[in-house]
């Protein structure tokens, strides 16, 4: 059996492979079970200190297929929340989970409002459920932004290094902030995270977008009363996208987990993700559409390519394609020292297209 175990920020995860914050980790029944099957972690949909302010509409998923009369999801848009559960009932269940499955990683979600006083209190509650990490949740694009959280908070990078800070001064355990990908330098903000205290950055939340329009009414997707407003865009779609955010994070913070994800629906999607960069590799949307069954499939893919290509930890893979990015001036002089190379060859067979036995003479030493 290969070794699929990889310790980040000084939690080791049996294997790389963490449900994403969302509907996957809704409830400590889910999260128990994910455990069951084989999820190495899972992020919890992201808490609040008050569920009453949260309300959450219905329809408020939307999908993109192939064409349109394939059943093959390519995209999925949502306009979904954070949690709207108790905080308290999430407490126990938090502190349920972490009895049942001590071995797996537990990570929080937390988001608050731009107060020190709240993100203190709900850091100092949560980790007294003995869960293993935070996720700072500074990146959801739509809804909580309204009320100045969210990717309201994860696009000023004051605010990102001031929340961090306020979490590490309190947490014992490490502190993961995720960031929006709606924004023009995703490095801007993941490093005032770092210069904030945090352990490790998550990436990326979903991309603002409109999943479609209902040509008959011309009304927006998904379709509330009438309405709609643009949403979280996740899904097989942004993979290119998350994998250049995740590689320039990895450039530009050395030393810092990434916990990547956006788009991973099989093994080949995940190690993608860990050679540009991350330790970890978070999957919401392949979640929802296939099950929490899929976990086998990536720990068998993995495990395959790791057999297959002689490496003998995921720690050896992460950040593996790293070295082979770069400008695209270096491009071009590498294609012209290539075919440089190239031509000093053509010559030299040139060479030995004449009299083999006088050539071999002429190179033979005295
Ligand atoms: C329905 C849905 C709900 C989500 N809710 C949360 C959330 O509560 N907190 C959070 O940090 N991210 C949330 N996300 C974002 C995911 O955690 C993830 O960052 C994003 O979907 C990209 O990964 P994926 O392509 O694997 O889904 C949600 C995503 C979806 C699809």
């Amino acid at each position: 059996m290969t070794d699929l175990s990889i310790t980040v920020d000084g939690i080791k995860f049996p294997n790389p492979f963490v449900l994403a914050s969302g509907p996957p980790g809704t409830n400590g029944k889910v999260i128990q079970r994910s455990f069951e099957l084989g999820w190495g972690g899972i992020v919890c949909k992201t808490l609040s200190l008050e569920n009453e302010k949260v309300t959450n509409v219905v329809p408020r998923y939307g999908k993109l297929t192939a064409d349109a009369d394939s059943k093959q999801v390519i995209g999925f848009q949502n306009i979904e929340l954070i949690s709207d559960r108790p905080f308290d009932v999430w407490l126990e269940e938090l502190r349920q989970c972490k009895e049942a499955y001590p071995d797996h990683a537990l990570i929080a979600s937390i988001m608050e409002e731009f107060s020190k006083d709240r993100w203190v209190e709900i850091t100092e509650r949560v980790q007294e459920t003995g869960v293993d990490a935070f996720e700072l949740n500074l990146s959801c694009p739509h809804g909580l932004p309204e009320r100045k959280m969210g990717a309201a908070m994860g696009q000023d990078p004051e605010i990102v290094e001031e929340v961090t800070s306020w979490v590490k001064s309190v947490s014992k355990v490490p502190v993961w902030a995720k960031m929006t990908p709606n924004i023009t330098d995703i490095t801007v903000p993941s490093k005032a995270a770092v210069r904030g205290g945090a352990d490790g950055i998550s990436a990326i939340n979903t991309i603002l977008g409109i999943i479609g329009i209902n040509l008959d009414t011309l009304r927006p997707m998904p379709t509330v009363e009438g309405y709609s407003e643009p949403g979280g865009y996740s899904g097989r779609a942004v993979r290119p996208l998350a994998l250049r955010q995740v590689m320039e994070i990895a450039r530009a913070c050395p030393g810092v987990s990434i916990s990547g994800m956006g788009g991973v629906m099989d093994a080949e999607d995940a190690i993608m993700f860990l050679a540009v960069g991350a330790s970890t590799v978070q999957v919401c949307t392949g979640a929802m559409l296939q099950g929490y069954e899929m976990i086998s499939k990536l720990e068998d893919g993995l495990a395959a390519f790791m057999g297959e290509k002689g490496f003998n930890s995921v720690t050896e893979l992460v950040g593996a394609s790293l070295p082979y990015f770069t400008t695209h001036a270096d491009l071009v002089e590498r294609q012209r020292a290539a075919k440089r190379a190239k031509a000093g060859q053509a010559n030299r067979d040139e060479m030995w297209k004449g009299d083999i036995a006088k050539e071999t003479d002429s190179l033979v030493t005295d």
